[in-house]
């Protein structure tokens, strides 16, 4: 069987990879491996939701439903989003459902948005998922360069220079960030907004972990005048209602961009969404427990973040930036000698502690200030896991680090 040359510009994501082997390290140690890995809420999804959805399971509904999702659940999405902005509205309209979760959202955003050889500004350290969705769609991804001293803030003189040097036309934001935990703050926000607006920019802001800011409030391009009419948004549920194996997605964006270019790619990549899913999410996102949870949620997250970032920065060799939001952090780990690849292999096999290389995150492009590709020296570490869990797994680096 011949197989097609594109297979090889796909871009896997290291999450997945690294679960496989801490489960083979798991066969040949015998012992149980700390998993922090993979970037999923350690939190089960609200009871209202789990019976929400079993409920529409057993009542049959499991039929086809329109590509762009149901409206009941889109005008729910679009009173769900509407509270994380200053000043704009949004109605069922400006709301896609996808299947395949945020990443095919992606997809379909990518599919909609390039052409061959088009170069798409993506942020680096970003998420392995934007580069496989623009190489995907025949498009080329270069990074610009958030920066580790501004707790993974954008690098702005770095993206201004990038704009002038691709000529892209294309930027996606991630905030807060995978794999930095970075959140882009308000004032950064404004000098990218303007950026934008300057070169003629079209923005696509993946928003997936808006429920997952520590310090004051989710900030998106949109509270910016006239950015949401240029911006296409990235959502999903997987992250904030615990649910990311249901593999359902949300696509925000103005009307006619939902109306054409996603209503026609949705149904060619899936026909529509899952359908009990949807019934579930409609029915209870809204719901005032299901809210306090997601806040119940990111205040465990922040209690996290406070001890695991004390920690890590108190061992010799480690620097750890603050990260504002989502569930990582991705300390440097350069004065240990190794690089973030060696690192995880070696802390896999000689203490039973699973991370992830920096490097699945630099899509193999070259940090400017490192000379060397991005991530190389970093390790992301999950705190989807109990306090006692990373404690132990912190613990155990730090013999692994003195014993080097
Ligand atoms: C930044 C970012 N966007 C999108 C996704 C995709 O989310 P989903 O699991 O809903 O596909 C992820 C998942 O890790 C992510 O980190």
């Amino acid at each position: 069987m011949k197989l097609s040359k594109t297979i090889n510009s796909l871009y896997a994501e290291g999450a997945f990879v690294w679960g496989d082997y801490a489960i083979e390290q798991e066969k040949k140690s015998g012992q149980v491996v700390l998993k922090l890995q993979i970037g999923q809420p350690d939190f089960p999804p609200h009871q209202l939701l789990r019976k929400a959805i079993s409920e529409a399971y057993l009542e049959g509904k499991t039929a086809y439903g329109p590509p762009l999702g149901f409206e009941n659940l889109r005008i729910e999405v679009a009173k769900e989003i509407e509270s994380y902005y200053k000043n704009i509205k949004i109605s069922k309209d400006n709301v896609a459902i996808t299947a395949g979760g945020g990443k095919l959202a992606i997809g379909v955003v990518c599919k909609a948005l390039i052409n061959s050889k088009d170069k798409i500004l993506v942020p680096c350290y970003g998420y392995p998922g934007h580069f496989s969705g623009i190489s995907d769609a025949g498009g080329i991804w270069v990074p610009y360069r958030l920066d580790p001293q501004l707790n993974y803030d954008v690098d702005i003189e770095d993206l201004e220079r990038q704009i002038k040097r691709t000529k892209a036309k294309i930027i996606f934001l991630l905030s807060p960030g995978n794999p930095t935990g970075g959140v882009i703050s308000a004032e950064m926000m404004e000098r990218i907004a303007f950026l934008v607006k300057k070169y003629d920019l079209t923005v696509v802001s993946d928003e997936i972990y808006r429920g997952h800011v520590f310090d004051g409030k989710f900030i998106s391009i949109v509270d910016f005048p006239k950015m949401f009419e240029r911006t296409v948004i990235i959502d999903g549920p997987g992250k904030r209602n615990c649910v990311p194996g249901i593999r359902i997605g949300y696509i925000i964006a103005s009307k006619k961009f939902i109306d054409g270019p996603v209503r026609k790619i949705n149904n060619v990549k899936f026909s529509c969404p899952p359908t009990p899913e949807q019934i579930g999410l409609a029915k209870v996102i809204n719901n005032k427990e299901v809210l306090g949870y997601i806040k119940k949620m990111r205040e465990e997250f922040k209690r996290r973040r406070d001890v695991v970032v004390k920690l890590l920065n108190s061992i010799k060799g480690v620097f750890c930036p603050n990260p504002g939001g989502a569930f990582y952090v991705f300390p440097d780990i350069a004065k240990t000698k190794l690089t973030g690849e060696q690192f995880a292999k070696r802390l896999l096999r000689e203490k039973n502690v699973c991370v992830l290389p920096g490097s699945s995150f630099g899509g193999g492009m070259i940090d400017p200030k490192l000379k060397k590709p991005y991530g190389t020296y970093n390790i992301r570490i999950s705190i989807a896991s109990s306090l006692e869990t990373l404690q132990e797994a912190i613990r155990r680096m730090k013999e692994f680090i003195e014993g080097l």
